[in-house]
């Protein structure tokens, strides 16, 4: 390949994975840029060829590619394998293996989807917002174990530790984010209550110095759970943990109308990316041409955003989606009965 031309890793996966990722493989084809394209297996459908969900093959792929488009991993038939074979590690050791610590999460709502919310249109019609989450850190990577105590009960624990680098270059990516959109950060912490968090605030307060036009605020996390359903509409990025990020970025997914329409990026250092919806491999589903492809139309995106310098292409695929939702083309997820096939052509017609 030429030097200057962009690899991009597709691994789609299994479930709705092949199905949602082959349509935003056709939107980029459809931008005719210069770009090059290798496919691998990964989770159930490696497991099933080769007897490991991450094959080295995939891996290599994956350290080679500019980018990577993920789409989703879960194949319920390798419920039963031990924790190591099953689909999800396949992710996780992607995630480890390239260190991509920061987890971008928009959540905006399309035009004509008010209706498809779990909130009143009114107040879903307000939320544009994007959940800045640590990936690589936190109580999910800390010491943990199990034991019998002196009481002779059983005991466990997961230890929640940041150290100040780690916050600093999550904050720092908070603070980027802002900048670009309304200015405003808030860092969700629980600082009244953990260790961690009181570390977390400090290194935030300190990193702010260096964005003076950015307005910092804090919030303890409880109350943001709370905020998120009252009054989305506030927030316009959220910086914070792995574990308070984990809850509340679903919780965020369900106020814009379907998780089929959240896409994500996780980030590197390098600016690096691995871009995925945020949905799971939805079993009840697949195969059956009803899943929405947007999240993963919306994925590749924000790859050509932040790992491709393609903002121009990005900002056309967005526009896609919306003028094909807006002319009411729907998946079974946000109320109408277009396959995915159909959806991906309205996005293709629209661009
Ligand atoms: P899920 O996200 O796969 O499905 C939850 C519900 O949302 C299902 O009813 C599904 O039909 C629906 N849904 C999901 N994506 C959709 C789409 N694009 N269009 C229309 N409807 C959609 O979550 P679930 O059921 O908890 O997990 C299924 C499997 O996926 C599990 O094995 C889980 O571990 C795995 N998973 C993988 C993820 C990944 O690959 N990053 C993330 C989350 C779960
Ligand atoms: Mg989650």
């Amino acid at each position: 390949r030429c030097m200057s031309t962009p690899l991009i890793a597709i691994l789609a996966g299994d479930g709705i994975g092949p199905e949602v990722t082959a349509e935003a493989r056709r939107v980029l084809d459809a931008l005719g840029l210069d770009l090059t394209f290798e496919e691998a297996l990964v989770g159930g459908a490696a497991y099933r060829a080769s007897g490991h969900p991450l094959p080295a093959a995939t891996l290599d792929l994956a350290r080679r590619a500019d980018a990577i488009l993920f789409g989703a991993v879960g194949d319920p038939a390798c419920d039963t394998l031990e924790r190591a074979l099953r689909p999800e590690q396949a992710i996780l050791g992607l995630r480890k293996e390239l260190r991509t610590f920061a987890n971008l999460r928009p959540a905006r709502i399309f035009e004509g989807l008010e209706d498809a919310s779990t909130l009143k249109p009114e107040v879903a019609r307000a939320i544009d917002l994007v959940i800045v989450r640590e990936l690589n850190g936190d109580v999910y990577f800390g010491e943990k174990g199990r034991r019998t105590n002196a009481a002779g009960l059983r005991e466990g624990h997961d230890l929640m530790r940041y150290d100040e680098d780690e916050v600093r270059r999550i904050a720092r990516v908070g603070f980027e984010t802002a900048a670009k959109r309304r200015g405003k950060l808030c860092s969700v912490d629980k600082a009244n209550v953990l260790e961690t968090s009181q570390l977390w605030r400090d290194v935030v307060i300190e990193v702010a110095a260096d964005y003076p036009t950015v307005e910092l605020t804090h919030m303890y996390v409880d109350n943001a759970a709370m905020q998120l359903v009252r009054n989305p509409g506030a927030f316009d990025t959220i910086v914070t943990g792995n574990l308070f990020g984990d809850i509340l970025s679903d919780q965020a997914s369900m106020c814009v109308g379907s998780i089929g329409m959240l896409p994500s990026a996780s980030m590197d250092a390098g600016g690096k990316g691995l871009y995925e919806p945020i949905h799971g491999s939805a079993p009840d589903i697949a195969g059956q041409g009803k899943a929405n492809p947007c999240a993963a139309i919306l994925s590749a995106a924000m790859m050509l955003r932040h790992s491709l310098g393609q903002a121009a292409a990005a900002d056309r695929v967005e526009a896609a989606v919306a003028a094909a939702l807006r002319a009411g083309v729907r998946t079974p997820d946000l109320g109408g009965d277009a396959s995915t096939r159909a959806m991906g052509d309205a996005v293709l017609a629209a661009l």
